[in-house]
């Protein structure tokens, strides 16, 4: 049983726009932004790295290459402070229902505070100690003969119950048990399920059911096929083979599964991977390392919630996204991990920030007149520089880009000392070319021939981790979701909702049941003459 703590009277929160800080800012901007340049900073200000250089746990952050100074930085504080930014973030520390529309409150951070620092603690941590034991079973399955041998783990879930988890897994593959392969199953398209069911066996293989509401159609279309799959090719015991996490206990007891981890509704889908939703991870990794994920993410919260602002980076970097749409108007940010193993990361930013922030009222229902999230994409470096980085550094459009380096190789492969030096290598190149796209965009180039010119003055951040290692990874993924928090704070909208996933779900059931009716001549009467006739090709009438 959870009990929500009661709501504030009324979260002391005023929209950013109607602050005497945007006002501000807006005066800033004419005055000292839209002309602002980089290179001329940079000579100005011999202190301009230190003064725009901070450190978080774990992760050490350069913005002096963004279009920023002090004055600025300070303008964006007073923003905060007057939006009520760390009012409402202390209110979601203490549990108030900040997810106003659904009357939810919003404690991810509980789910990686130690026992007795956050609401709702024992319920987290008999789960948490539950699911980790669990783990610790599955791979031990893994190092056991044949025919106990555990060799796949197949997860089944989408938005929030597989990007999270899938890019951890991908991040931290240099700690994850080698004797286990892991699948991430999502779309609802079959060839998906199964490429994955060609290549397991039912005896060695561990299915992860995994769905906050155990209703989503994909989740439940592709489970539904595994267990098919997996009765038709000779499993039996479905009770050993299908695990699910969930807060919908009683559906997944329905479909026949009955080892279950629970979470609760105040866990949003993209913020669950903390939760049970993090299974994968902590059978890839085990239980210690999961539980350094978690002291990782814990840190970064301390960080965010008692740091001043001026020294608060999850804070400043929401704030400078602010700054970014509303004042220069960026549409989009580009993410660049440099970092093969974090190529899941912009994936899973994409839904953490669009799905969060993509809104265009505010938390009472009143249109907007600014924009808000802006298109979060990206690919690891080097292969974005051979794809895209041309229109980052020469096209029509300014896209502020994200740096993300790891001080410290990871790869490793067998062999001899030659091998290792060749991949240490590799590692200072990956490097040296990171930092080298994020100085060209700042510096440009003058060249005769315009074809060959770079304007330059880019905005650039670049983060930089020490190792990617389960703490500084949860460090960084809570430096994001704060981070999102705060401009979702100062747009004055509910960042945990997502009604705007709603409307397609419906109509897609609508539409599924007339592909699958015998006739469905007097319907397509009653929809848009476009997808009325798309619907009568695809049926061949
Ligand atoms: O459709 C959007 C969404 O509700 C996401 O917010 C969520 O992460 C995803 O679907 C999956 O939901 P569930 O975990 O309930 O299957």
């Amino acid at each position: 049983m959870t009990t929500t703590p009661a709501a504030p009277s009324a979260l002391a929160t005023t929209r950013g726009d109607r602050t005497p800080a945007w006002a501000a800012l807006g005066g800033h901007y004419e005055a000292h932004g839209r002309a602002f340049d980089l290179r001329e900073a940079f000579a100005r200000d011999p202190g301009r790295v230190a003064a725009l250089s901070f450190e978080a746990p774990e992760v050490f952050a350069d913005l002096s290459k963004n279009l920023v100074d002090i004055a600025t930085l300070h303008f964006l504080a007073e923003l905060a402070r007057e939006s009520g930014v760390e009012a409402l973030r202390d209110a979601m520390f203490a549990g108030a229902p900040i997810n106003s529309t659904e009357n939810r409150a919003v404690l991810h951070t509980a789910l990686r505070a130690p026992p007795g620092e956050a609401p709702f603690s024992a319920q987290v941590h008999a789960v948490l100690e539950a699911m980790l034991e669990f783990a610790e079973t599955a791979r031990a399955r893994a190092d056991a003969a044949p025919p106990a041998r555990l060799r796949h783990v197949v997860n089944i879930g989408i938005g929030g119950s597989d990007l999270g988890p899938q890019m951890a897994v991908r991040a931290l593959a240099a700690f994850a048990h080698p004797g286990l392969t892991f699948h991430f199953v999502a779309n609802v398209d079959g060839d998906d399920i199964a490429s994955v069911l060609a290549r397991v066996a039912p005896d060695e293989t561990l299915f992860l059911i995994a769905s906050k509401t155990f209703t989503t159609q994909e989740t439940l279309a592709n489970a539904a096929t595994a267990k098919a799959w997996f009765l038709a090719n000779g499993g039996t015991r479905i009770d050993e083979h299908f695990v699910a996490a969930t807060s919908n206990v009683d559906a997944a007891a329905r479909f026949g599964i009955t080892r279950t981890f629970g979470f609760w509704d105040w866990v949003g889908g993209r913020y669950s991977l903390w939760s049970a939703i993090g299974l994968p991870i902590a059978i890839a990794i085990g239980a210690a390392r999961f539980r350094e994920l978690l002291a990782g993410a814990h840190a970064m919260d301390r960080h965010f919630a008692q740091a001043p602002i001026e020294a608060n980076l999850p804070l400043l970097l929401g704030l400078v996204d602010v700054w970014y749409r509303n004042f220069h108007r960026f549409a989009s940010r580009c993410i660049a991990p440099y970092a093969q193993s974090l190529q899941r990361l912009p994936a899973y930013l994409q839904q953490l920030e669009m799905e969060s922030n993509g809104k265009r009222v505010d938390r009472n229902g009143a249109a907007l007149p600014f924009a808000t999230s802006p298109v979060v994409w990206g690919e690891p470096g080097t292969n974005a520089q051979h794809a895209y980085f041309q229109m980052l550094h020469q096209g029509s459009d300014v896209v502020p880009v994200e740096f993300i380096l790891v001080r410290e190789a990871s790869a490793s492969a067998g062999g001899d000392e030659g091998v290792a030096e060749a991949l240490a290598r590799q590692h200072r190149m990956l490097l040296a070319n990171g930092l080298a796209q994020a100085q060209a965009l700042m510096a440009g180039r003058v060249a005769a021939e315009p074809h060959r010119s770079f304007p330059g003055n880019r905005p650039s951040t670049t983060l930089l981790l020490e190792r990617l290692e389960p703490r500084s990874l949860g460090a960084l993924i809570a430096l994001y979701e704060h981070r999102v928090f705060t401009s979702g704070a100062v747009w004055g909208i509910d960042s945990f909702d997502q009604w705007g996933v709603e409307l397609g779900k419906g109509l897609g059931n609508a539409l599924l049941a007339r592909l699958e009716a015998a006739t469905d001549a007097p319907a397509l009467a009653t929809i848009d003459p476009s997808t009325a006739a798309l619907l009568a090709r695809i049926r061949g009438g």
